[in-house]
């Protein structure tokens, strides 16, 4: 039995499954984020280990018999938070989360270094680990001049679980740290950062061990050991593991709080200029491009509080069917952009306002509005050279049919939806357990699932979506002049 471990911006999951992949457990618990300032968000990384007991205990009580049979753990988790620690470990502030903004101009001085783009392979974002340790260094020096150990946020909870300072090179990859075409941590990007090599953990594949549960974790959990703990990964290559996503051109659009469109690469293909992210895969060899929108089914989540309506009542009062673009047209930049633009100061807007709009309307036009934002992102991945060949749609907003075919009309994709319910980052997790304790080939474990159904583009739609969709563009250019900076 492998034990997934997903930490997630809204919560942690994790799933107990057999050889087989067969889930025999699952169990989830929340984490909460504060946001004490506009544009910052931080979590507590104790809520973490906190969320990891309750999924255990959830698991026990689930199927103990499966539990207590754990060999194996894979840890995933929400990538580029600066999770800092003293000599003695102690957590020094809390978790600044990939979703803050604060260190824009950081990021910018960062990222106008030359060499630090050739380096890591891609922009210095302001979601970037980097950039977040030179605002700790500028506002918080009493902070920074104790930071002995920093760790990504899957990485704490190994900490935790193994007494070890490790992590893996797909989640390493966003810090803008490494050198990412040479899978290893660079002391000229770590010198730009005012960091050195000895406040970082020890590098492995995802596939590979990155420690055992320690003998006190051991019991209290009813496990024998040795229980091995792999390398893991950062969410996304995690979730192209779950879905069989190692080959060149298969990948996946994901529909969470953040939206990705992620493709599989053979060989280090970097295009910094793009806003496409170019990160190591959770396997040896391989790495990933990404298209990452800030706010896909958040910009729902955004829409519901306002509304007072759970996201669930406004996706169904939509048909399942679409029948053009709305003439509203909503920016989906609620926490500021990435792909295509690097812009942390542009902020949402609804444009085209009718006296007759109201909440369904609302709602198709914050789908089409996330829908034309994972379309630039497809036409940021094509101008590095990157046409996916296939993609698997992950994530919640997937169980939204009018979202689904618009997203394959706006992108003139058909979208595949996997058959079964497990086929995220935690399932991904699980078989980089696998790989790592039994030394089971990646090839071998990550396997795509069984299609369920392909959601075809509405080819009699596609030319009046696409026309939407060049207004959309021209729209980000309007309006952020605007945006404050
Ligand atoms: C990727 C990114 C997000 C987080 C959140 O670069 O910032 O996808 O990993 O899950």
């Amino acid at each position: 039995m492998y034990l997934g471990l997903d930490l997630g911006t809204s919560g942690l999951r994790g799933i107990v499954v057999d050889e087989s992949g067969q889930v025999l457990a699952e169990a989830d618990a929340g984490v909460e984020t504060s946001t004490p300032q506009s544009g910052w968000s931080e979590q507590a990384p104790a809520d973490w280990v906190e969320a990891c007991q309750k999924v255990v205990a959830q698991l026990r009580t689930a199927n103990g018999d499966a539990f207590s049979a754990v060999r194996a753990i894979g840890l995933s988790g929400h990538m580029h938070g600066a999770t800092l620690l003293d000599s003695n470990g102690n957590v020094l502030r809390p978790c600044i989360m990939w979703n803050d903004t604060r260190s824009a101009p950081e990021a910018a001085a960062l990222d106008g270094t030359p060499e630090m783009r050739a380096i890591t392979g891609n922009i210095v974002f302001p979601g970037f680990t980097a950039p977040k340790l030179e605002w700790v260094r500028r506002h918080e020096p009493e902070v920074f001049e104790k930071v002995s150990k920093v760790l990504l946020p899957k990485d704490y909870l190994r900490l935790w679980l193994t007494g070890e300072s490790i992590s893996d090179l797909s989640d390493s990859a966003g810090t803008a740290w490494l050198d990412v075409g040479r899978r290893e941590w660079s002391d000229t990007a770590l010198g730009h950062g005012h960091m050195r090599r000895d406040q970082m953990p020890e590098l492995v594949e995802g596939s590979a061990i990155g420690g055992q549960l320690r003998p006190e974790i051991l019991q209290n959990w009813g496990l024998s050991g040795p229980v091995i703990v792999a390398g893991g990964a950062g969410d996304n290559a995690a979730a192209a593991c779950g879905i069989g996503s190692i080959n060149e051109g298969t990948g996946f659009l994901s529909l969470g709080t953040s939206g990705v469109m992620l493709v599989a690469k053979e060989s280090y293909a970097p295009a910094p200029e793009t806003a496409v992210h170019c990160f190591c895969h959770a396997v040896p060899g391989r790495w990933i491009q990404m298209g990452v929108i800030l706010s896909a089914t958040n910009s729902l989540n955004w829409l519901s509080r306002n509304l007072g309506q759970t996201v669930g009542a406004l996706a169904s009062a939509l048909p399942d069917r679409v029948d053009g673009p709305s003439s509203t047209v909503f920016l989906p930049y609620l926490s500021g952009e990435r792909t295509p633009h690097n812009d942390s100061a542009i902020r949402g807007a609804f444009l085209g306002l009718d006296i007759a709009s109201d909440p369904k309307a609302l709602t198709q036009s914050v789908m089409e509005g996330v829908a034309f934002a994972m379309r630039d992102c497809l036409e940021a991945l094509k101008g590095t050279g990157t046409t996916p060949e296939s993609l698997l749609v992950v994530g919640g907003g997937a169980r939204s049919r009018f979202w689904l075919e618009t997203l394959a009309t706006v992108l003139n994709t058909p979208l595949a939806l996997p058959k079964g319910s497990e086929f995220g980052a935690a399932i991904g997790a699980a078989r980089l357990a696998a790989c790592a304790s039994q030394g089971i080939d990646p090839a071998d474990a990550m396997i795509p699932p069984e299609t369920a159904e392909v959601i075809a583009p509405r080819t009699d739609l596609c030319d009046g979506y696409e026309n939407a969709y060049q207004r959309y563009r021209q729209y980000y250019a309007a309006l952020s002049p605007f945006s404050a900076s």
